[in-house]
């Protein structure tokens, strides 16, 4: 899975390892905090630092897992960098271009690349985090937003491409959480702002998101594919 050094992913990790996966992680920061954590608890994980963007980072993890395991039954995109606000026409093309680099085009090559091993997977799960902002259209977020709604795009095309190989391919997304992600961009106002508006107004956790995907990586959801799901209390319905 891509991104578990820190917030949401090293609990997304932790759950699937207390669920008997073995872990492979990637981030372009040191995970090894997160894979001894779960080792400590007697589960299996690595960690690799490698750039979602770098395809020759990615590939060096793909070599590095297949030598390990051989194959892969799930994938978790999860890598990602998350917006402050600015007016979109204030935005310089390279701070659009690095959004959509990362949050999409980095979910695409690690996609890309991981699919030999997925395929060799009776039963291979590829789910992607998202973000319900691509729904709400957030003002002063055009990059992010865009680079979440392609995301999704790409996540109805694989259902669709994958579908015959026996792939499931979801998107995902939480309620605003504070992470280290988040918090360098909104203060913990901004975020009980978000709360108030849920259905249930209780803090969105990791381990909100980390159980939903649990869920689409078991056996129980083969015939869960294309969708956008939300663990968010009920913040946006659609
Ligand atoms: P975070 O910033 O705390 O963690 C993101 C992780 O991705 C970090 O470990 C970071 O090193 C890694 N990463 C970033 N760029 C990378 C790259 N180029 N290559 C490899 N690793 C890279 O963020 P957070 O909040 O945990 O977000 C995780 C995912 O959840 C992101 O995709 C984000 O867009 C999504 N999300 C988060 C929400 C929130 O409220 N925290 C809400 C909706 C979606």
């Amino acid at each position: 899975m891509t991104g578990a050094a820190s917030g949401i992913g090293g609990e997304i990790a932790m759950r699937l390892a207390s669920e008997g996966a073995s872990l492979e992680i990637l981030d372009r920061n040191d995970g090894s905090a997160v894979s001894d954590q779960i080792r400590k608890a007697g589960g299996t994980a690595n960690s690799m630092i490698c750039d979602v963007t770098s395809e020759e980072q990615i590939d060096a993890f793909a070599q590095a897992v297949d030598q390990r395991h051989g194959r892969i039954d799930i994938l978790v995109n999860n890598a990602g960098v998350l917006s402050g606000r600015a007016p979109w026409h204030t935005l310089a093309r390279d701070e659009v271009n690095r959004f959509i680099q990362v949050n999409f085009i980095g979910s695409f090559l690690v996609t890309r690349r991981m699919h030999p091993l997925l395929k060799k997977s009776h039963a291979g799960r590829i789910i992607n985090v998202a973000s319900r902002t691509f729904y709400l259209g957030n003002p002063g977020m055009m990059a992010y937003v865009a680079s979440k709604g392609a995301v999704i795009g790409m996540t109805r095309v694989l259902a669709r491409e994958l579908g015959d190989e026996g792939i499931t391919v979801n998107a995902v997304a939480p309620g605003m959480i504070a992470t280290p992600g988040t918090l360098a961009h909104s203060k913990q106002d901004v975020i009980d702002e978000s709360r108030m508006k849920q259905a249930i107004k209780k803090s969105s956790k990791p381990q909100d998101l980390a159980a939903l995907i649990a869920f689409l990586a078991s056996d129980d959801a083969e015939m869960i594919t294309g969708q956008f799901i939300l663990a968010d209390g009920g913040g946006y319905l659609h």
